[in-house]
Order: C-alpha cells, then structure tokens, then sequence
C-alpha cells in the first residue's frame, strides 16, 4: 500500500492477518451500531430458545463498517460452523449446490459481496432460503431432469456494500436486514483503544481523538492510521501515541485533520484556486488535478460530498462554504459559496472538530 491509499476504506490484500487480528469476536466486543447490535442479540437469542436458526441476515453499509466481523460474530454466538464464499465466486448454480447441500443443520453460510452472484445461482438460492430446498439440473436441452435435494435449516448472512443492486426478491428473502452507518468520534475512538491495547500500543486519550477525527467514520482507516503513527512513535518518538506524535505522523502520510488526502486536498483547491469555487465540469476539474475523471468521482469525491465539502450540481462540481473554510480561504464577495455563508454559520477554520461530530459542517 502506499500513502496516497492511507485513507482507503477498502482492505489491502496484506492487511488481511491484522485485521483478522484486530476482528471483534463476541457482539459485546463489537463497538457502535448500537441499534443493529440489539436487534441482532434479540434475533440470535430468540432463535436459540426457539433451538431453530434465525432468520436469514442481510448486512449493508460501506467498505470497512464492520460487515464481516458480524457475518463471523453471528456464527459465534450461535456456536455454529460458518461457511464463507463471495458472490463472485459463485460463478455457477451448481458451485451453490454444492456448498448449499453439504452445509449442517444450524451451519452460517456467509456469501460476501452478495450483490454480485451470478443471476441462475441467485435464483437457486431462493428456494434454498425459503424452502431448504435446491433443484438440480442434470443434463441438458430436453433431456434435463431437475432433481429436488434437501438442504439443512441454515442461516444466510449476506453483506453487500451495494444495497441498492439487490434485486427485489433476494432482499425479500432476508428476515433482517441491517444498515450500517459510519461511527462517530467517541465509538472510533473506542475502537483504537482497543486496537491499540491489541497491538501492545500505548496511546493517551488526545492521542486516540486525534487520529479518530482523521479516520472518515470509518473503523478500518483508524486502525489502519494507528499502525502508521505507531511506526512514526516508534521509529521517531517514545513509541506512545500523543496527540503530538499523531499529528506529526499524519501529516508525514499527508492525512489532514478531517481526514483528506493529497488527492481530496487537489481537488477541492483546484475548484476554489482554479474555478472560483465552481461550478465546473468533472473533466475540467480532472484535467486541473492531473488525474482520470473516475478516479476523482470514485475515489475522492464520494467522501467530499458526505463530508459537506464538495456539491455535485447539475452545472457541475461546487465547493461549499465549508470548503473554503476547510483550506482557509474566503470566498469572493457575490460567489455561490459567500451567498452560501451568508445566510447560515460557517465553520471555523481554526476549529479542528471533526466532521461527523458536527462542529465543522457545510451550509445547506
Ligand atoms: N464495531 C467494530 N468494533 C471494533 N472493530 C471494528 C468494528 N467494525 C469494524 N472493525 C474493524 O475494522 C476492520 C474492518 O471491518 P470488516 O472487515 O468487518 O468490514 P467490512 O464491512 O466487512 O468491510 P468490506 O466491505 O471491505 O468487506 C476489522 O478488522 C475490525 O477490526
Ligand atoms: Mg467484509
């Protein structure tokens, strides 16, 4: 990985053993989400007095949030073996098949990224969830005969980072279905000190606020900055975590304090140095940071928008008042973003608050 994906929320291939590491285990070590974590004790608990499976699960909300270590702590609460696939491995019916009928009774299957099964192996498994029940076709043209087989009660997780490409009857086939939003400072930070007592970090309380302010809401990217101002602690300080040496070590990896990188950073001075804060057009503003317009739409612009600093319009691409803020610059006089700033409270560019705790926050 290099420091330009620091802020990714996506996992690198080579973070998957500490994450695992790092994976809560029990629902009472699952931090936030405060609602999605009762319901799903209620579920599991009522299921088990019912000595029956619980309902089939269906878990969505953006990368990093949590979705697999639920998937795995479903499976241990209910002391069930749990099977994982992914759609994309699901490539054809009969790769479904074959998990579906060897599963135990009460056994977790969990199939990531749900929402990228193959259409025939979605279709089967409708009646697996609904009837325990599979169809298997052999042979081909007129001469195939379908052959019913049972399948044990099992429980279905499916996480989806794409609710919305769910068609209507798998949704439908879900009994529970949770939404999971990103975290607060407070649970972020609870986060890291768990993380960090994992990991045998030490890390004060300024410390581990400084680096959930940086960490976009997002559980992965605090651990994953953890281990980076670890590095920093340990190669250049004491090895503790301050809120110092936090500071320090991200802005080393060029994390701002609301959790901007060099990229985000480009492209909101682009629109306000360049296009007087816009609007202007996506390949316009591409062009000006020397990037592919998809990778400024897909990669940076998705959490300026959530974060209030960046407007998609209809004209084009617009920096809000919070944006200008953000870079410490005032919007010209008569400007869309002054109009903007006029007629509601403005951030305080000195205020390093975070985002999502609601001191920092863009005019409508
Ligand atoms: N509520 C939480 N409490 C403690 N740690 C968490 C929590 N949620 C996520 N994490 C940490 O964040 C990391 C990423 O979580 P996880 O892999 O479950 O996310 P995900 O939603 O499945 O992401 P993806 O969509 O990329 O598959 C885990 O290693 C875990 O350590
Ligand atoms: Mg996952």
């Amino acid at each position: 990985m290099t420091a330009d994906d620091v802020v990714s929320a996506y996992a690198a291939p080579e973070e998957r053993d500490v994450e695992t590491s790092l994976r809560p285990r029990q629902l009472d070590e699952f931090i936030g989400q405060h609602r999605v974590r009762e319901q799903l004790e209620v579920l599991l608990r009522s299921a088990q007095r019912r000595n029956r499976p619980p309902d089939h699960i269906l878990l969505s909300g953006p990368p990093g949030l949590g979705k697999t270590s639920l998937a795995m702590i479903v499976a241990a609460e209910l002391g069930s073996a749990i099977r994982v696939t992914s759609g994309p491995a699901i490539e054809r019916s009969g790769d479904l098949a074959a998990v579906l009928t060897t599963l135990a009774r009460g056994d977790v299957l969990f199939i990531d990224e749900i929402h990228r099964i193959a259409r025939p192996a979605e279709e089967l498994l409708y009646s697996a969830m609904e009837d325990f029940r599979v169809d298997v076709v052999v042979g081909k043209g007129p001469g195939a005969t379908a052959i019913p087989l049972d399948v044990e009660p099992f429980t279905l997780v499916g996480a989806t980072t794409r609710s919305g490409l769910l068609t209507g009857p798998l949704r439908d086939r879900f009994g529970f279905v949770a939404h999971l939003d990103f975290y607060g400072a407070a649970d972020l930070e609870r986060v890291l000190d768990r993380s960090a007592a994992i990991l045998g970090v030490r890390i004060d309380t300024a410390g581990a606020a400084e680096i959930a302010g940086r960490s976009r809401g997002t559980p992965r990217i605090a651990n994953r900055l953890l281990r980076r101002v670890r590095d920093y602690a340990e190669v250049r300080a004491d090895g503790i975590v301050t809120e110092d040496i936090a500071r320090a070590a991200l802005a080393v990896y060029e994390v701002d304090r609301v959790g901007l990188d060099r990229l985000d950073r480009a492209v909101l001075d682009a629109l306000v140095s360049s296009f007087g804060g816009g609007p202007v057009g996506l390949s316009t503003l591409a062009v000006a940071v020397g990037e592919e317009p998809g990778t400024v739409e897909e990669v940076a612009e998705p959490f300026l928008v959530r974060a209030g600093l960046l407007a998609r319009t209809p004209r084009g691409r617009v920096a809000t008042p919070a944006a200008w803020a953000h870079l410490g610059r005032t919007p010209p006089p008569g400007s869309p973003a002054a109009l903007a700033a006029g007629s509601a409270a403005v951030a305080d560019p000195s205020d390093p608050g975070d985002l999502f705790g609601g001191s920092f926050r863009a005019a409508p």
